[in-house]
């Protein structure tokens, strides 16, 4: 069996995570690639012929892109132990299959990299995370603004640009991460100026922005408007490597972990500058976080937690892919936390499952209100999402007695190695 099967099955087997509970962590842990940024830079791959990327999280959902990627004809080489993926080679096929596009959300940047690369693109409604309807209007109207035509067959979404595209003055009707990324990897293929407003400004975003201008692209970014400039194609480079930045929401993950639990747990290859919300609520809580380079900080657990309000928001506002982790903290923080979900309508089925272990959590809409108790106790509950999946962990590791987490497929889909950096802290989990 070749290497990239092996490691999607290999992973894939497990089906639940144990968890014995843990006093205390003091050790360092490194975080590992982006995932959210290595997937446009793998559809952002078939854009060039030959890219190389570093630092390479080696994770279900990038596994399942790069698979996509070899039926579009692509070749691709692993090296997982020095975390870089080589892509390189022409495109024999527009189709992203449907039984792998439904794995990920992540596969619709499959849209965005064919269209660029070629002005056509047959794909499937995304899957991914059930946290809301998760609707992909403003990506197909950016298409339709150019011109395209869109179709809807037999399941699939069929795309096609017609030649000469017009230019690309676009403003979105809300701020989506995936919609502005697809547009851009879109605009590569239409030389000329462009337009687009009301972007988000993720770092993950702003990565796909940097690869970019590498290749050749100009992009200027004015508040929450992008100038793009795209020479004639032959002005563009064709080989790259590129390294993916630190992955935020690992990193935030893990300082949530050393809130509760460091002694201190300190937390390598991170950006300091991407966690700003992050690291301004675990310090309001009480937690003490110690910058120690722009890449690297110690945690120091928090005596006396404290309850606080969180309303997640677009970048550079507290980020929903933190909100879970924060719930499993404050539900053992003294008195009583807010938090509100301004993103996703349906992110908070980790609430449910964290109330089996004895957290008092009211959920009232798009609101948690979470009333801290004295400790969480072990139970078996259910990953019903990625995050979700975390929060889940960080309340094994922190309550009494064990925990076994069900449906753990979520956390291997975003998470490279959790339970070899969490074992690394000498944590007891076992993936079984
Ligand atoms: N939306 C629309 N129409 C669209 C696009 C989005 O109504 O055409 C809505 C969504 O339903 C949502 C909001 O806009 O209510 C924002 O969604 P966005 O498009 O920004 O989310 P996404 O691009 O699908 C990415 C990340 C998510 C992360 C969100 C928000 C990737 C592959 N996924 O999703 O990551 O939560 O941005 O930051 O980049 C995760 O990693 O666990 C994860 C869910």
């Amino acid at each position: 069996m070749e290497v990239l099967d092996h490691l999607i099955n290999s992973y894939g087997r497990f089906k639940r995570l144990l968890i014995k509970p843990c006093g205390g962590i003091k050790g360092e842990v490194s975080v590992s690639g982006a995932k959210n940024s290595a997937l446009p830079l793998l559809a952002a791959s078939l854009l060039v012929e030959d890219l190389t990327l570093e630092n390479f999280p080696f994770l279900l959902d990038t596994l399942y892109a790069l698979k996509i990627l070899k039926l579009l004809g692509k070749e691709v080489e692993l090296f997982p132990d020095r975390k870089r993926v080589r892509i390189y080679g022409g495109i024999t096929s527009t189709k992203v299959p449907l039984e792998l596009a439904s794995l990920f959300r992540g596969s619709i940047l499959f849209l965005g990299g064919l269209l660029g690369a070629v002005g056509k693109a047959i794909v499937p409604p995304p899957g991914g995370c059930p946290i809301g309807s998760r609707p992909i209007d403003q990506h197909l109207k950016f298409a339709e603004h150019l011109g395209a035509d869109v179709d809807f067959e037999n399941g699939y979404i069929s795309v096609n640009l017609k030649a000469p595209a017009s230019r690309g003055d676009f403003s979105f009707d809300l701020i989506t991460v995936t919609g502005t990324e697809n547009a851009l990897l879109t605009l590569v293929g239409i030389e000329g100026e462009h337009t687009l407003r009301n972007v988000a400004l993720e770092p993950e975003v702003l990565d796909l922005v940097n690869f970019l201008r590498e290749v050749g692209i100009n992009v200027e970014t004015y508040g929450r408007t992008m100038k793009i400039e795209v020479p004639p194609k032959g002005k563009l480079k064709r080989r790259l490597t590129y390294r993916v930045i630190p992955d935020r929401i690992e990193a935030g993950t893990f300082l949530v972990l050393g809130g509760l639990l460091g002694e201190p747990l300190r937390v390598k290859n991170l950006n300091v500058d991407n966690l700003g919300a992050v690291i301004e609520k675990l310090t309001l809580s009480g937690v003490r976080v110690n910058v120690l380079s722009p890449s690297e900080v110690e945690v120091f657990r928090g005596e006396t937690l404290r309850g606080i309000d969180i309303e997640t928001a677009p970048y550079p506002g507290f980020p929903t892919d933190m909100q879970a982790q924060f719930m499993a903290m404050l539900s053992v923080a003294r008195g009583n936390s807010v938090i509100v979900e301004r993103i996703f309508e349906n992110r908070f089925k980790h609430a449910f499952e964290l109330q089996k272990m004895g957290a008092n959590i009211a959920v009232k809409g798009n609101t948690a209100l979470i009333e801290g108790v004295e400790s969480l106790k072990g139970a078996k509950v259910k990953a019903t999402d990625l995050r979700a999946s975390a929060s889940l962990v960080i309340a094994g590791l922190i309550a009494r007695g064990e925990t076994v987490i069900e449906n753990i497929g979520h956390l291997l889909r975003g998470y490279e190695d959790m339970d070899k950096k969490l074992q690394g802290l000498g944590c007891e989990v076992v993936l079984l």
